[in-house]
């Protein structure tokens, strides 16, 4: 037996066009497009109130859009049949904390419809899954948040999804919990569920999502897969020295190289092709090249790069 409905085999898991949200002045969704693939586990990324929650709850259909339009696994998000088939860790969740770990699963399995027989294993292998299992008989007010974090992220896997969302997953844990709910992610993968998740844990989305989008102001002012947003940034250490000490080096198109204490320089370039350029330009002046060592920037340095650019721009 599967739990899972049809599905449209080419359909991405969410798409939108121009899907925006105001309350009064503000607007919290600037109009967003967007389009992930089945499959993938997303990382949605921005500071706060940037707009991140406001678009998914959009997308789980808890929230009006004023404009544009939402699909999810191919239904429009008002579809309320597609709901059995998505999950959702809420950002600030509220528990029935006079229940116990075992009791608040088995009663979630109940709001999804789960038979009887089924909610219970499936709650015993998420109190396990989610290293629950010695505490599933206490109350959840004798939880931690950590321990609470992730009765909450049982709670999203309880229908076995197709997607999931996860606003800020990994907020109240510590390392162990975030170690742990990075294996639950992969397994998640592995089983070919599409996850969506909010977090400013920006090493956390390095180690966990294949696809990334910068969000700011409403606006997705960057996204594509991880590796190519991460390859697509390089920083190259350069020592070099201008012929004549007093020249300046005209680094041209290459913008702005910070000077570094030792006579060196540093040097944002938007792709690893433009090394041999930076080379070619230098040597054209006459500037005696020692050494260039390009770095790949991580995914928290082009992140401040890219906040920092749309703040500029
Ligand atoms: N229910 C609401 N009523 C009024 N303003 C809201 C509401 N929800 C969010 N906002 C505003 O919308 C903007 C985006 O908020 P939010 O989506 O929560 O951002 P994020 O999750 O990225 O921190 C913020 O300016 C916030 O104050
Ligand atoms: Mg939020």
């Amino acid at each position: 037996m599967s739990a899972r409905g049809p599905t449209v085999a080419s359909a991405p898991a969410i798409r939108t066009h121009g899907l925006r949200k105001e309350y009064g002045r503000t607007v919290a969704v600037a109009g967003v497009d967007l389009e992930v693939e089945p499959g993938q586990v997303v990382g949605l990324l921005g500071p706060n109130g940037a707009g991140k929650t406001t678009l998914i709850k959009m997308l789980l259909g808890l929230v009006r859009p004023t404009a544009g339009e939402a699909f999810v696994l191919g239904r429009p998000v008002s579809d309320w049949r597609v709901r059995g088939r998505i999950g959702f860790l809420p950002e600030h969740f509220r528990f029935q904390d006079w229940l116990t770990g075992r009791e608040f699963l088995e009663a979630h399995g109940r709001l999804y419809g789960l038979p009887a027989q089924e909610r219970r294993e499936r709650a015993q292998e998420l109190l396990e899954m989610l290293g629950l299992a010695r505490h599933a008989e206490r109350p959840l007010r004798e939880f931690s948040k950590g321990m609470l974090q992730r009765v909450g992220l049982a709670q999203a896997l309880l229908c076995r999804p197709e997607l999931v969302f996860l606003d800020e997953p990994t907020s109240g844990l510590d390392p162990l919990g975030r170690l742990l709910v990075r294996d639950v992610l992969r397994q998640l993968r592995a089983g070919g569920t599409t996850v969506f998740l909010n977090s400013h844990l920006l090493s956390e989305v390095e180690l966990t999502c294949d696809w990334v989008a910068f969000m700011r102001r409403g606006q997705l002012v960057r996204a594509g897969p991880l590796a190519q947003l991460l390859s697509g940034a390089v920083e190259v250490q350069v020592r070099a020295q201008p012929r004549e000490p007093e020249t300046q080096i005209d680094w041209g198109e290459f913008g702005d190289a910070w000077p570094q204490g030792d006579g060196g320089w540093r040097l944002r370039l938007a792709s690893e092709e433009q090394v041999p350029d930076v080379v070619e330009k230098l040597v054209a002046q006459g500037v005696r090249v020692y050494a260039v060592e390009p770095r790949r920037l991580s995914l928290e340095e082009l992140f401040l790069q890219v906040m920092e650019g749309e703040e500029a721009g």
